[in-house]
């Protein structure tokens, strides 16, 4: 059927050399592939959101942490061995394009729109709450409340704030209450200034730092390297340097109890966890631009998930080590710890400064994944040939460096930080299961050409099977309440929340089917597997957001991909 004609190898291969192969400049080694790796890996996950992870989940959080890694590394494996048979920029796209055919194709491009695009949005608006409290604690300027927050948000914390006041309480009263978070939306709302009735309240800041990112992408893949591989050393400079000072000062005493609030707990920080590593994958987009990608995408991946690994579980037993884990919840956890400790103050300033420089180095990778992306998807005919036009002088894809720009910065002016970090974990997950289904896919096909690189073959023809067993037995004996209440049925809306769940069951019937029929390789599969079970974790919601931009992509592409792709039959005419 032709929503699912496929893309020969050699086609790809041959296409990305003519249409801009020998244009694209080829500067990066092994080196520069992990630093990119962890530029793009250690951000707003580490320096933020896993504050609330370490809280809810305890010490045991480095659990969470082992856990997502592996499940990273086995995506990992899938990627490296795509990477190293398709060297082209387009990633999860293109390997899907040649595993499962064009109509998955596109909905793998589309969905990756909300990992780098949604992703950088999440990380301008974490990079400007660390901006703006770095001004105020260190120059005597306060940035405007109105120009660092999204206009909705201030406009709900003015009318909650609104409410407390007409109820009696002072202002003072709010701040010191657990309402004080409100105060910030209230101030901005209130001195926001008007053009035509309209307040004016956006965070400058967030759009700064995409607009100077965007410069960079745009000037070269040399100059954005090099921007990389500074900031990269800054971070991990000070990762090390929190690990070893923090050391001096763990106190065991509050590594007791270690799992506080159980399994549940430490499950509740499964998206921000598995936000800190995302990242990992965007290298495979400067294919184009490695000496050796055969060889170097493959170690930079891997690489890059080892050496944050080792990095994220000793800052969490650090910082849970340091204070007890319930005081962790919030926005800058890193600084926290450091700020309570009277000669560490001088180390917090530090860590908030490394934090600006390392989510600006997490929005650079995104911003440089992007539009490769898209240049493969037009270069393919999905979308109009403008997004693969490579500038003549600075050899980047110029027109969809601009639009990704563009893309970051409109919703900076309306959503708020929570809303995007789940979005873009769902969008991550799901293309990391259809990466690894890929590669099982692939090496179904006898007459697949050998990659490079390649995964170790375990037979996962008994083992899959087992654990599906195990989950089986451990769901109705240890975890038999959650079982039951999972299998009771109460109301239509309880069962559209628990509809993730019954979805990842059902599809962990059909993997261990499968994988027994067609002894499966073990490595995508566990990949598969939980990538599959963290995504059925984020909660319904999500699922309905994701699915709503996956119709609205699909209605694109039956509007204008499906008539304009190089392999329908009026293309080729
Ligand atoms: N892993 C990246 C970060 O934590 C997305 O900012």
């Amino acid at each position: 059927m032709s929503l699912f004609r496929k893309k020969s190898i050699d086609v790809i291969l041959k296409n990305a050399e003519n249409d801009s192969g020998h244009s694209m400049a080829k500067h990066l080694g092994v080196r520069d592939l992990t630093a990119f790796g962890i530029a793009a890996i250690i951000g707003a996950g580490i320096f933020s959101t896993i504050g609330k992870a370490s809280a809810d989940g305890g010490p045991g959080v480095i659990f969470l942490f082992i856990f997502t890694a592996l499940a990273c590394s086995f995506a990992a494996f899938a990627y490296a061995e795509f990477a190293s048979l398709l060297p082209v920029s387009g990633s999860a796209y293109t390997y899907s394009y040649v595993a499962f055919g064009e109509l998955f194709a596109w909905i793998i491009g589309w969905a990756l729109i909300m990992e780098y695009a949604i992703g950088n949005v999440t990380v301008a608006l974490s990079w400007s709450d660390y901006f703006t409290s770095l001004v105020s604690n260190t120059t005597p300027y306060q940035v405007q409340e109105w120009l660092c927050l999204d206009y909705f948000t201030a406009k709900e914390h003015y009318a909650k704030v609104f409410s407390l006041l007409v109820g009696g309480l002072t202002l003072d009263e709010i701040k010191a209450s657990e309402n004080g978070g409100l105060i910030e939306g209230f101030l901005a709302y209130s001195n926001a200034p008007k053009l035509f009735g309209m307040r004016i309240i956006f965070d400058l800041p967030a759009l700064v730092i995409n607009l100077l990112i965007t410069i960079l992408v745009y000037r070269g893949i040399k100059e954005s390297r090099n921007a990389s591989n500074l900031m990269v050393l800054v971070k991990i400079a000070v990762v090390i340097l929190v690990i070893i000072v923090g050391a001096f000062y763990i106190d065991v005493k509050n590594w007791n109890p270690f799992l506080p609030n159980g399994v549940g707990g430490l499950l509740k920080g499964i998206s921000a966890v598995f936000f800190a590593y995302i990242g990992f994958d965007a290298i495979s987009t400067t294919a184009e631009e490695c000496k050796n990608p055969q060889r170097d995408l493959p170690r930079g991946i891997l690489y890059s998930i080892v050496i944050c690994t080792i990095l994220y579980v000793a800052i969490a037993l650090v910082i849970t080590g340091m204070v007890k884990y319930s005081e962790l919840a919030v926005g800058d956890p890193l600084a926290y710890v450091f700020e309570k400790i009277k000669d560490l103050h001088w180390l917090s300033g530090i860590i908030a400064v490394s934090a600006v420089v390392a989510m600006a180095s997490v929005m650079l990778v995104f911003q440089l994944g992007q539009p490769r992306i898209w240049m493969s998807m037009s270069r393919d005919g999905l979308l109009p040939p403008a997004f693969s036009k490579i500038h003549p002088k600075y050899k980047t894809p110029s027109f969809s460096t601009i639009f990704t720009g563009l893309l970051v910065a409109l919703p900076i002016f309306f959503v708020d930080i929570n809303m995007v970090t789940d979005i873009c974990s769902a969008g991550t997950l799901f293309a990391f299961c259809l990466v690894c289904g890929g590669v099982l896919k692939l090496r179904m096909d006898p007459n697949a050409p050998p990659s490079k690189f390649k995964t170790p073959y375990v037979n996962a023809q008994y083992i899959v099977p087992a654990l599906l067993l195990l989950f089986l037995i451990l769901a109705f004996t240890k975890f038999s309440d959650t079982t039951f209440y999972f299998l009771k049925w109460e109301s239509l809306s309880a069962f559209f929340m628990k509809l993730p769940m019954y979805t990842f069951v059902i599809g962990f019937f059909v993997i261990a089917f499968l994988s027994f029929k067609h002894k499966f390789s073990l490595i995508p599969v566990l990949g598969l597997l939980c990538c599959f079970y963290m995504l059925s974790q984020l909660g319904y919601k999500n699922w309905l957001y994701f699915t709503v931009w996956l119709v609205v992509g699909l209605v694109i592409y039956f509007l204008y991909g499906y008539h304009h792709s190089k392999l329908s039959k009026k293309s080729l005419n």
